[in-house]
């Protein structure tokens, strides 16, 4: 099997937002399709190590903010490369939030989301969730694909990532206790589990499913 092969699906980058109780969290998504028109009703997969995952559990609604081409890759970085666990990402961009839930100001669309039916798989959990509402954006423009994402602008990300990292921390939630944690690729989900010690791997150890370099991976 030539898992290359399942990258020839695409999809749209798109930003989640919702709550965990107290806060605005969210992340990059791309696993999401219409897949009803009556009801409108959208199909969502999210990788179980996520705290948006967790999030969505409880909260049972969520916001699509969708990312145009000329997205800046900040945004990719802030809520895909890192987690709400740590870090407080909505206050690192400019957001609404409409009826309790939180927006980007610059978008395509808008689309309000409640869930109404998970599934849950090994390492992802399929939502099911019915579009309450949604709205055309402040931008004009095509939509970003996953395609896109991989093809020219990853590396973007990555460069802005190493470039403001300290950015993105400035709002950290909670300090690094290592004890009991793994050290997770924040980009894929792998769990790193081999048996050198995960600071001694070589600088130039890159992860096993996605291929980003050490600095990408966080204990979790
Ligand atoms: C381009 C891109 C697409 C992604 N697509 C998904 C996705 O469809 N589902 C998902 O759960 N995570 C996806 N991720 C990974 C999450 O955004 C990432 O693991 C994030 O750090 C999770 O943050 P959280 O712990 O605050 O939820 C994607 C990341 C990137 C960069």
């Amino acid at each position: 099997m030539d898992e290359n092969a399942l990258f020839k699906l695409t999809h749209g980058i798109y930003v989640l937002g919702t709550t965990d109780g107290s806060r605005c969290v969210g992340s990059i998504v791309d696993a999401v399709m219409q897949v009803a028109n009556k009801p409108f009703v959208l199909a969502l997969s999210c990788g179980n190590h996520s705290y948006t995952k967790s999030c969505l559990h409880t909260a049972k609604e969520f916001s699509l903010s969708v990312l145009g081409k000329e997205a800046d890759p900040f945004i990719v970085a802030n809520f895909g490369f890192q987690s709400s666990r740590d870090v407080n990402k909505w206050e690192n961009v400019e957001f609404e939030v409409w009826e309790g839930l939180p927006y980007l100001q610059k978008s395509l669309a808008g689309i309000k989301c409640k869930i109404i039916q998970e599934i849950a798989f090994e390492s992802n959990t399929l939502f099911l969730a019915e579009v309450l509402d949604c709205q055309i954006g402040s931008q004009d423009g095509e939509p970003l694909t996953y395609y896109d994402y991989r093809s020219y602008y990853k590396d973007g990300v990555i460069k802005i990532f190493n470039e403001q990292k300290d950015r993105m921390k400035g709002k950290q939630m909670t300090e690094d206790k290592n004890e009991g944690k793994k050290w997770v690729c924040t980009v894929c989900g792998y769990v790193y589990d081999g048996d050198v010690p995960f600071e001694d791997l070589p600088e130039d150890w890159v992860c096993p499913l996605c291929g980003v370099d050490k600095s990408f991976f966080e204990l979790q």
